[in-house]
């Protein structure tokens, strides 16, 4: 059943952030067919002035309530640092707009749960930018595990590190209050993301979960010029975290994020698929996009590497275009943020199992609500 009959008129945006994300919304409103960005937030005032112009944006504002209590907009997109991610989905739900929010959907599960909550009684649709997801190499391997090529899949690994990568070190993404977590929330939450997106989607059962902070304390392992907000604040998260993740059916998952550890200098993701009839294994090394994925399998008894051909295709580009499509078509039943919440609940059970130091199970987080944080 259709939600709403579909529109054709351009969609009216306003975007909140100001940084690689925020900046990466307005390219992709301005260069989608279907919508146009016509309002923008963000603190930094040279910043809003220098993308207000470059993208055609006139009406800016430096708080993001100003920005949501305007009556015109059709969607509001969320750049902002997490702790922002709730309160602002909720006032968009709340006037009835449709929510584009950046990863992770929240700091936690609970602030999660209220928005797709919103967004269900609001009848509005709310995406989450897991870019990465996105990524040609990823629709590539997706598409051979959906042929079968690698029968069924039973173990799988996903990894993203860097050697100094830490963002924004003393500023709001290494506060426990405004980030809600380090690395794990920060990339683990892409990594989840695609290992159960490749999988085909198993429920995780249970997590074991290690947290560290060996670096970042120290003032080791910053990031140069990533993020707007740096400061002086203590490190408060973690920047290494490693988990061994059950899965329905019997598969698993080993997880690795960290912002900084002593490694190569660059900064790598990828994930590892052990399947019955074939494997897979993508390594993406600084954002690359070529030669990144080798599948292997056997022909005729004898063992053969297939490199599969890879679709350019740009995360955040992919994102905004099926988002405005949705909504142009008028139909986002099941398109409230429940995939967000599910990643937002298996990023809290690794934090809760981290801090209780054994496995925790999904059944104990999902119930538990948001006391444990
Ligand atoms: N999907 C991806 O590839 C990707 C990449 C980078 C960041 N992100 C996510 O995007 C979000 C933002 O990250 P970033 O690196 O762009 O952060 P950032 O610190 O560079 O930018 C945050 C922006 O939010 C603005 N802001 C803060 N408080 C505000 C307020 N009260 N009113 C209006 N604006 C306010 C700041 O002015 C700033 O412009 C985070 O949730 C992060 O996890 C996603």
């Amino acid at each position: 059943m259709l939600s709403e009959a579909p529109s054709t008129e351009p969609l009216r945006a306003g975007v909140v952030g100001l940084g690689y994300a925020g900046e990466q919304h307005l390219k992709n409103f301005a260069r989608v067919p279907g919508v146009e960005p016509v309002a923008l937030a963000g603190l930094e005032r040279d910043r809003l002035r220098e993308l207000g112009g470059r993208y055609g944006v006139q009406d800016l504002y430096t708080s993001w309530e100003d920005l949501v209590s305007r009556e015109d907009l059709d969607i509001v997109s969320i750049g902002a640092p997490n702790h922002l991610h709730a309160p602002i989905a909720l006032a968009a739900l709340e006037g009835g707009r449709h929510v584009l929010c950046e990863k992770p959907l929240a700091r936690n599960g609970a602030e999660a749960q209220q928005i797709v909550e919103a967004a269900r009684s609001a009848d509005r649709a709310v995406h989450i930018a897991f870019t990465q997801r996105e990524r040609g190499d990823v629709q590539a391997l997706k598409r051979h595990v959906e042929e079968g090529n690698l029968g069924r899949v039973y173990h799988s690994k996903a990894t993203w590190m860097r050697r100094n990568g830490i963002p924004g070190m003393g500023g709001w993404f290494t506060s426990k209050e405004l980030a809600g977590g380090g690395p794990l929330i920060d990339l683990g939450v892409h990594m989840v993301d695609m290992a159960l997106y490749l999988m085909g989607e198993p429920k995780v059962e249970s997590v074991s979960c290690a947290t560290y902070a060996e670096l970042g304390p120290q003032g080791r392992g910053g990031w140069a010029g990533s993020g707007l907000m740096s400061g002086e604040n203590p490190y408060e998260v973690e920047d290494l975290a490693t988990a061994f993740v059950r899965l329905s059916g019997g598969a698993t998952l080993v997880l690795e994020a960290g912002w900084a550890v002593y490694r190569e200098s660059s900064d790598d993701f990828g994930v590892t698929l052990y399947g019955t009839d074939g494997g897979a294994e993508m390594k993406v090394k600084n954002y690359g996009t070529t030669d990144t994925v080798r599948i292997f399998t056997d022909v005729a008894g004898v063992p053969a590497v297939v490199t599969p051909e890879i679709e350019p295709r740009i995360g955040h580009l992919a994102v905004v275009r099926r988002f405005v499509e949705t909504i142009h078509g008028g139909d986002w039943k099941g398109q409230h943020g429940e995939d967000g919440l599910d990643r937002a609940r298996i990023i809290d059970a690794c934090y809760e199992s981290a801090l209780q130091n054994r496995e925790v199970s999904m059944g104990e987080v999902v119930r538990g609500g948001s006391g444990y944080r």
